[in-house]
């Protein structure tokens, strides 16, 4: 053994979801070994003094689209390229999504997904399947992804009208089969029908540019769908997750419903908490467009402020980023007609980095509910913890050395990412991972990154997290309608 398996980390602040102390971190062969003061260990080892530092769990993304083929070109961050700009940034695993074309096989979508991202990811990674179309074929196929394949999360879109929508009664025929394979439904809450007319009316009034993508799908039609998510989870008792809420009254609709008692997580994404919508009416239509995403970031600047107090307080659960990157040449496909442009930003780089400075250096959040919404809550959804998403005996040893002093100014001169701009450019900072160890290797160290293409591993994830599935088993048991038992009625009945 030599001491590229073995890592003491001396000194540090360890912050876990639940508590914070200082302690030492003993790591050999991708594990962690031991957590304490004075630990006896073998000689051969690296020591890292974390002092006046924080030792957290690695950062786990749960939304990204690398090089995903949509809207007629592909992401420009493939599955190497993301996945070392999320080590750079502090994150260790990403969840991505299989987005099969409707009519195609969730399967054969899956097993290409294995294909392209195995071979070049830097980092451990997992994958969610979007249902996209309805059949039998689909259904059977759905079982065996969370039976034999690792996938215990479905994503259902309600946009993308004839492209990956799903009607509300196929919505529930997905959201039934979730609930009998143990999934976590996932939806992509916009009103696609509302969206189509809307868009046909902006061009039809003259307007082209990026503004009209943000003018053709209003909040309401954003907590609509979301809404209508919630009701129809709610009907077959199928725990739903709101990937990308980007809107304060679909935030809402979400807090709302948790109150209510719902088995509902909703997603806040860094752009969302980092920026907003004005940028739409940008004068330079290459910056206007860069911000393109659907649900789009809103006009209303209170909005990331709000997200972010929501997150702090438990109303939504946990970040990812949608990091679905198409150069400024690719965006310009749009340049005549904002419906072409391709939809996506970046964030895998600067989610961790934008969440500390707006919500833990502003106040809002402590460290630890910084580390439960940046890793711990993402792991315990998708039933990955605790061999993810902390810093526990026997964990993978997924660890970021964390200043929270240090400060740096985002940009994509500097960024790790492929994309030719950054949506936080010039963003100053506090809170930089100086050290990144993955699978108990150091990563990314002092600005360098010493990756290999392929070392990262696919984490396949059991169906019914218990985080999850305790409430919805309880409820089917405690909570089944039943009949009034009445004497049969025996009076006149009309004859028709
Ligand atoms: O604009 C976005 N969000 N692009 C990626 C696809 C999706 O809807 O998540
Ligand atoms: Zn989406
Ligand atoms: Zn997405």
């Amino acid at each position: 053994m030599s001491k590229h398996n073995r890592i003491l980390i001396k000194g540090g602040k360890i912050v876990n979801e639940d508590f914070s102390v200082i302690s030492d971190v003993y790591i050999e062969d991708g594990k962690i070994i031991e957590i304490g003061h004075n630990l006896q260990i073998p000689s051969e080892v690296r020591v890292i003094d974390a002092t006046d530092k924080l030792v957290i769990p690695g950062g786990i993304d749960t939304h990204t689209h690398m090089e995903l083929e949509f809207m007629g070109t592909k992401a420009v961050d493939d599955f190497h390229i993301g996945t070392k700009a999320a080590l750079a940034g502090g994150t260790t695993m990403i969840l991505d999504f299989v987005i099969p074309q409707r009519g195609s096989s969730l399967l054969q979508a899956y097993d290409r997904w294995r294909t392209m991202a195995d071979p070049k990811v830097c980092c451990d990674y997992s994958l969610h399947v979007a249902v996209t179309w309805w059949s039998d074929t689909v259904q059977s196929e759905m079982a065996t992804l969370a039976q034999k394949k690792g996938v215990n999360s479905f994503k259902m879109f309600m946009a993308y009208k004839d492209v990956f929508m799903l009607r509300d009664d196929e919505l529930y025929a997905a959201f039934s089969m979730c609930k009998e394979i143990g999934a976590i439904a996932q939806v992509h809450a916009e009103n696609g029908d509302l969206i189509a007319e809307g868009a046909r009316k902006m061009l039809s009034l003259g307007i082209t540019g990026p503004e009209g993508h943000e003018l053709c799908r209003p909040e309401e039609v954003e907590a609509e769908a979301t809404q209508r998510a919630i009701t129809i989870a709610h009907a077959v008792n199928c725990p739903l997750y709101v990937v990308h809420v980007m809107s304060k009254s679909a935030a809402k609709v979400v807090s709302n419903a948790r109150r209510a008692g719902r088995v509902v997580f909703g997603e806040p994404i860094a752009a969302g908490l980092g920026t907003d919508g004005t940028h739409y009416w940008h004068k330079d239509w290459a910056h206007a467009a860069s911000f393109v995403m659907g649900p789009p970031l809103r006009p209303d600047p209170s909005t990331p402020g709000y997200l972010m107090d929501l997150l702090a307080n438990d109303d939504l659960s946990v970040t990812g980023t949608d990091n679905c990157t198409f150069s400024r040449c690719q965006k310009a496909l749009g340049k005549d007609d904002f419906t072409k442009i391709p939809n996506g930003v970046n964030g895998v780089e600067d989610r961790m980095s934008v969440i500390w400075e707006k919500g833990v250096h502003s106040g809002k959040m402590d460290e630890n509910r910084f580390v439960a919404v940046t890793s711990t809550n993402a792991a315990k959804i998708f039933n990955i913890y605790p061999q993810k998403g902390c810093i526990a005996r026997g964990s993978d040893a997924d660890v970021v050395i964390w200043d929270p002093r240090l400060t740096r100014k985002i940009s994509a001169e500097t960024h790790h990412q492929a994309v030719d701009y950054n949506i936080f450019e010039g963003m100053e900072c506090h809170g930089v991972p100086v050290m990144t160890i993955s699978q108990g290797k150091v990563v990314y160290e002092d600005g360098t990154l010493h990756v290999t293409a392929g070392a990262g591993r696919f984490i396949p994830r059991q169906p019914f997290s218990q985080f999850v599935y305790k409430r919805v088993d309880q409820r089917d048991q405690v909570g089944k309608p039943c009949a009034v038992v009445r004497k049969p009625y025996e009076g006149e009945v009309i004859v028709i």
